[in-house]
């Protein structure tokens, strides 16, 4: 018999909660970073295209652990369209984890502007020089930080309300350390 898995592995778990922090520090930084004509806009941006590329890379080895490790099922008595929200929206997270960095990249190049990232590591460029494609991408980057800002406040209000209302245990699923409350044990249960 094939047992029903409870939780992400623990590597998933962690995947998910250290780019959870680092994301939103990059949302803020992009934010900050425009808003200075300080002599600070220069580190900022430094450490806003360092931290791109670690969550590029960290985005890549999550989709792998994910197709390696699958998703524990969501609960069985969830309405279809909650569960449908909830893959959807899955979805497009995963697509601004890798989609972010590699439009900050790409418009960078676009600009011919070398990436340069903190230690002196320089990024090769991805696409020609062209001013016609890199405004497209700017406004890519810029609109889509947005976007990307209000899906983790929807995210987040959905994993509050498994957490809070209905202790379904979804949030427990994805916990940095699991909780395994009792409610969530019974309706597991009764969801197998
Ligand atoms: C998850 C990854 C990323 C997120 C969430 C993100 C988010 C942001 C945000 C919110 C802004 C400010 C937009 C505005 O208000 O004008 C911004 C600007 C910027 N980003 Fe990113 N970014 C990411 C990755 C990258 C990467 C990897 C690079 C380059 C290698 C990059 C290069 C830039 C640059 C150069 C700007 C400033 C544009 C300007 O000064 O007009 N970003 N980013
Ligand atoms: C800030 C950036 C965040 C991103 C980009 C993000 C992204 C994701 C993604 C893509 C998944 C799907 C699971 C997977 O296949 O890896 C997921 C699951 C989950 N996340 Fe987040 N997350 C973020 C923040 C948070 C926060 C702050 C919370 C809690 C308050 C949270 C709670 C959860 C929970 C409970 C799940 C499991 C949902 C399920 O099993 O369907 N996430 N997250």
């Amino acid at each position: 018999m094939n047992a029903i898995r409870h939780h992400f592995s623990p590597l998933q778990r962690l995947l998910h909660w250290v780019m959870a922090i680092c994301i939103l520090a990059m949302l803020f930084i992009g934010v900050g970073m425009v808003s200075t004509i300080m002599p600070k806009y220069v580190p900022l941006v430094s450490i806003h295209k360092t931290l791109g590329a670690v969550i590029l890379v960290l985005a890549l080895i999550r989709l792998v652990t994910r197709f390696y490790y699958g998703a524990p099922p969501l609960p069985a008595d969830l309405p279809e369209p909650m569960k449908l929200a909830a893959e959807l929206s899955h979805y497009a997270l995963y697509a601004l984890m890798i989609g972010m960095p590699l439009l900050g990249w790409g418009m960078l190049s676009a600009s011919a502007y070398p990436v340069e990232l903190y230690g002196g590591i320089y990024l090769p460029a991805i696409l020609p020089q062209s001013d016609s494609l890199r405004t497209l991408l700017w406004n890519a980057h810029f609109y889509l930080a947005f976007a990307f800002f209000a899906l983790i406040l929807m995210h987040v209000a959905a994993a509050l309300f498994h957490a809070l209302v209905r202790h379904d245990g979804v949030f427990d699923a994805m916990a940095p350390v699991p909780i395994h409350d009792e409610a969530t044990r019974v309706e597991y249960k009764a969801a197998e």
